[in-house]
């Protein structure tokens, strides 16, 4: 029991680490371009290499159907683009503007780039998986380990939340990057994420079978679902608590709300109470902390109430009923530190998630999910759940539970056409052939 613990501690130890090492754009290396990663006998073959430790057709995967290759950098070109640079008076084009390739491309600082880099390659190989200047070579020497190449400076793609700390850098931002309402408001598109899904979708250029968990530890699709959730509230939090950031003009930042809030015609009267919300005030976007609460009430039963508070202090704060916002969100940010560090070693069973799934279904049969962004978030978890339930075996017809599942997303596909009513209306029928 002794050396278990002190195990499970050592492992605790290096994901600590992990999660502090320097994101790939911010490393001290040389990137070296993708051409490098895409000879056939490396990670641009046609097909899958049985006898190899991985697929070594990632880079086939990535330029043909990932997003991350061409498309990320090209739609710079593109109409909505020229308009967006234009409408923020813009002095380059916006794929020559740092503030759209930052996150477009892969954009290390002139001196760390090597000679084949190229910038319209997009988010290239090395934009997530770091810069490959000290472990290119020694990263396929006979006995190279994962801890070697982590070492030589690999991003640790493998540890959620460096993960979710990498993917979250673009696809919400961070203190370096970050799309703010002034961009969405010269045309660019609301963002969403969820990390098991997105990684998932991405598609994933890479297998986690034993061979994997061997090298690398485990993979738990549900804990990247909650790590994921718990990273990007504290995104959003420093957003709100960053002096800079968090304001503009007389304005807060306005994307950390819900764009609903604001954005729907004055005719269609919405309003419904919920807890910790008034009419006529603008709501904190709770998307995040709505997952949350379900993997608190889950995981950590104990500590229920303290977050519940914490979250609705927070949202009490911002509709102007008392308590100091600012006060508010750093106590919240703060209690998700040690949420984040006990989900790090926290494994999900069949039981945890069919109560994590009744939970979202019955807080969305309750109104939770008022708002758009929860209800998108609910369904990604509720596929997510479903789908990790179904892998195991554990969903007796899963024919009816795709066909409920696919009738929920119909209603959250469009954000300006969302009801609350047929969102509602859609996770009844769920609850119903998940509960068969
Ligand atoms: C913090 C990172 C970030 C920044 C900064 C950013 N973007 Fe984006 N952008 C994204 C992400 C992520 C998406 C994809 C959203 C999705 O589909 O979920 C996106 C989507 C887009 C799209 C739609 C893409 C499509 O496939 O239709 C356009 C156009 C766009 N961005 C242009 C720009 C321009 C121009 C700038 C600079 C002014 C910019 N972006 C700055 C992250 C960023
Ligand atoms: C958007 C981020 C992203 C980009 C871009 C990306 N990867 Fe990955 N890659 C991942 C993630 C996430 C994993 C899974 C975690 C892990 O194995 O470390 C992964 C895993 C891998 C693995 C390990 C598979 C295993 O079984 O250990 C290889 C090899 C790989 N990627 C190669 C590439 C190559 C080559 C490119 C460019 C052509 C590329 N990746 C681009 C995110 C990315
Ligand atoms: C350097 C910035 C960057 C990083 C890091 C990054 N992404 Fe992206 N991602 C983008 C941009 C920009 C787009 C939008 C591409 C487009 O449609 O034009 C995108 C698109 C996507 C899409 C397609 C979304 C859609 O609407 O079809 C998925 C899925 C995705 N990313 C997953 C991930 C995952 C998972 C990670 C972490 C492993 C990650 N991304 C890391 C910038 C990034
Ligand atoms: C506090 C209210 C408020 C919130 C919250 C808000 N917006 Fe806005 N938004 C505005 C206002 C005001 C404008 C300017 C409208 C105008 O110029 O006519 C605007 C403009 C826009 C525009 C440009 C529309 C146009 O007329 O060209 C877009 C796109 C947009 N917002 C997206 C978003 C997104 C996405 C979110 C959520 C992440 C969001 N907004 C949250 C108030 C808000």
């Amino acid at each position: 029991m002794k050396h278990l613990l002190a195990a499970a501690a050592a492992v605790a130890a290096l994901s600590a680490q992990a999660a502090d090492v320097p994101l790939p754009y911010e490393a001290k290396a040389r990137h070296v371009g993708v051409v490098n990663c895409a000879s056939s006998l490396c990670h641009g073959s046609i097909t899958e290499w049985k006898g190899s430790n991985v697929l070594q057709n990632e880079y086939v995967t990535w330029s043909r159907v990932d997003k991350h290759a061409l498309r990320a950098n090209q739609v710079l070109l593109n109409d909505q683009s020229k308009r967006i640079a234009k409408n923020l008076g813009l002095k380059q084009p916006a794929h020559e503007a740092k503030i759209c390739v930052d996150c477009h491309g892969h954009n290390p600082p002139a001196d760390q780039r090597g000679e084949r880099f190229k910038a319209s390659d997009g988010v290239s190989c090395e934009a997530c998986h770091g810069p490959a200047e000290n472990w290119i070579k020694s990263h396929v020497a006979p006995g190279a380990t994962h801890q070697d190449n982590l070492k030589n400076g690999l991003y640790p793609t493998s540890d959620p939340v460096a993960l979710a700390k990498l993917c979250l850098s673009c696809h919400f931002g961070n203190k370096d990057k970050f799309v703010t309402h002034r961009i969405m408001g010269a045309g660019h598109p609301r963002i969403s994420f969820e990390l098991d899904t997105f990684t998932q979708t991405q598609p994933a250029h890479f297998v986690v079978d034993e061979d994997w968990m061997k090298r690398k530890g485990s993979w738990d699709g549900i804990r990247l679902w909650a790590i994921g959730q718990a990273l990007a509230a504290q995104e959003q939090l420093d957003v709100v608590l960053d002096p800079k950031r968090g304001r503009d003009g007389l304005f807060p930042e306005l994307v950390v709300f819900d764009c609903h809030a604001c954005h729907h015609p004055m005719s269609d009267t919405r309003w419904k109470p919920r807890v910790g919300t008034r009419p006529g005030t603008i709501r904190f976007n709770d998307a995040n902390l709505l997952m949350l609460r379900q993997i608190v009430r889950r995981t950590f039963p104990a500590e229920t109430g303290t977050f519940n508070d914490l979250v609705l202090s927070l949202h009490k704060a911002v509709a102007g009923e008392g308590g100091d916002a600012l006060e508010a969100a750093r106590k919240l940010r703060k209690g998700l530190d040690s949420v984040v560090d006990k989900l790090r070693t926290r494994a999900f069973d069949d039981a945890d998630l069919r109560a994590i799934l009744q939970g979202l279904i019955d807080d969305g049969l309750a109104g939770q999910y008022t708002d758009y962004a929860g209800a998108e978030q609910a369904s990604m978890a509720i596929g997510s759940v479903l789908n990790f339930l179904a892998k195991r075996g554990a969903v007796r017809d899963v024919k009816a539970a795709n066909a409920s599942l696919d009738r929920l997303f119909v209603t959250v596909k469009d954000d300006e056409k969302y009801r609350h009513e047929r969102f509602q209306q859609a996770l009844a029928g769920l609850k119903t052939t998940v509960a068969r």
